[in-house]
């Protein structure tokens, strides 16, 4: 089959081309195999072009092919498949640990999801990977408490949207954000923010966030920067808060950090990575996803932004787009 492959093995964008001489995946045990119409990027995606992902992968990653998430129609079906959930011809979306760059992949049938008629094929492959890890900033790790404070770091990344709506329709009082252009500052505020900060015009957000909850802080965070925002992040936090890290997007070192405010304020920090869980969970976030999000997506509450749609022959500018912060939302690939 087709799929996206890097010259040499790793490089820059510039390196990625579609190679047509991939082994075509197996289908085998409860494995489904879908035609792919479209995946998403992700910035994982970037790490694994540069062979620098820093974690391990669990072994069904497809080999070397890039790419988590993708939306396409069934193809064929495993032996171990149970009967009546899928038939060959339907539309599915899905989240895989890799191999979603390429005209087919494999998924266990546990982690297809049917394509509503609602949801074209371009938003469906942008919906798994950002969604999936909102639901665990914002409930399964984050534990929302009701009528919360919320303060979303990187508003306008693809996990900081769906993030953002999340914390809507969970029923949020006050949603802060940060984003770094006045045109991000307005999507996220279309999204449901109640405020959208702007570092890159030196708004702080420490400030806004004190300011506007007299003090008391947010009950919780989730943070795609890392290094950059802590102190202010602890700053912000209120009593009994949650500090959810998702990402380190400024790097990971706090030199003469000072724990003692965290624990007068009782913050817990917690961490959460969704491309290593293993099956199982990553199970459990998806039927979380079908039962409690996918419907609000369906009946259009929120929405999954798509920044831009690229075809597959174009994968290295879609890539130095995502690299140089311009995306607002989702890159989406057409296979074709
Ligand atoms: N833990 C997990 O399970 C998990 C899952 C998915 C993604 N992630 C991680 O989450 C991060 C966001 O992913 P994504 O796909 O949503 O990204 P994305 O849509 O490409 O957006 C990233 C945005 O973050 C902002 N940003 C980048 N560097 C920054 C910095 N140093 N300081 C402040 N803002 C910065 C930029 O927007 P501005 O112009 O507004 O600055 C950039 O456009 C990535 O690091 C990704 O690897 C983690």
């Amino acid at each position: 089959m087709r799929a996206i492959s890097v010259k040499d093995g790793h490089g820059p964008a510039s390196a990625m081309f579609i190679d047509d001489s991939v082994p075509d995946p197996v289908v085998r045990n409860d494995r489904i195999l879908v035609h792919i119409k479209a995946f998403g990027l992700n910035r994982m995606d970037i790490w694994q072009r540069r062979a620098n992902y820093p974690y391990k992968l669990p072994e069904e990653t497809h080999g070397n092919v890039m790419g988590v998430e993708f939306s396409g129609i069934v193809l064929d079906l495993g032996p171990e498949c149970s009967s009546g959930t899928f038939h060959v011809g339907d539309r599915v979306f899905g989240l895989v640990y890799g191999g979603a760059y390429a005209e087919k992949v494999t998924i266990s049938e546990k982690m297809l999801m049917p394509l509503p008629s609602e949801i074209s094929f371009e938003e469906g492959a942008g919906i798994p990977e950002t969604f999936f890890t909102a639901i665990q900033a914002i409930h399964l790790v984050g534990s929302i408490p009701p009528n919360a404070n919320v303060l979303i770091h990187a508003g306008a990344s693809g996990v900081g949207q769906s993030a953002i709506q999340l914390a809507q329709l969970a029923g949020a009082n006050k949603i802060f954000t940060t984003a770094g252009t006045p045109e991000k500052c307005e999507l996220v505020k279309s999204l449901g923010a109640d405020f959208a900060i702007n570092y890159r015009a030196g708004e702080d957000f420490a400030e806004v966030v004190a300011r506007e909850t007299d003090g008391k802080g947010v009950d919780l965070i989730v943070d795609l920067i890392g290094t950059d925002y802590w102190e202010r992040n602890v700053k912000s936090a209120a009593v009994d808060s949650r500090i959810v890290i998702i990402a380190l997007m400024s790097g990971s070192k706090i030199p003469d950090f000072d724990m003692r405010p965290l624990l007068t304020k009782r913050v817990w920090i917690c961490t959460t990575t969704l491309r290593v869980r293993q099956p199982k969970y990553q199970v459990k976030v998806k039927e979380f996803f079908v039962e409690n999000i996918l419907p609000a997506l369906v009946e259009r509450k929120i929405k999954t932004v798509v920044d831009r749609i690229y075809s597959w022959s174009q994968i290295g500018e879609a890539h130095e787009r995502m690299e140089a912060n311009q995306n607002a939302g989702k890159i989406i690939c057409t296979v074709d």
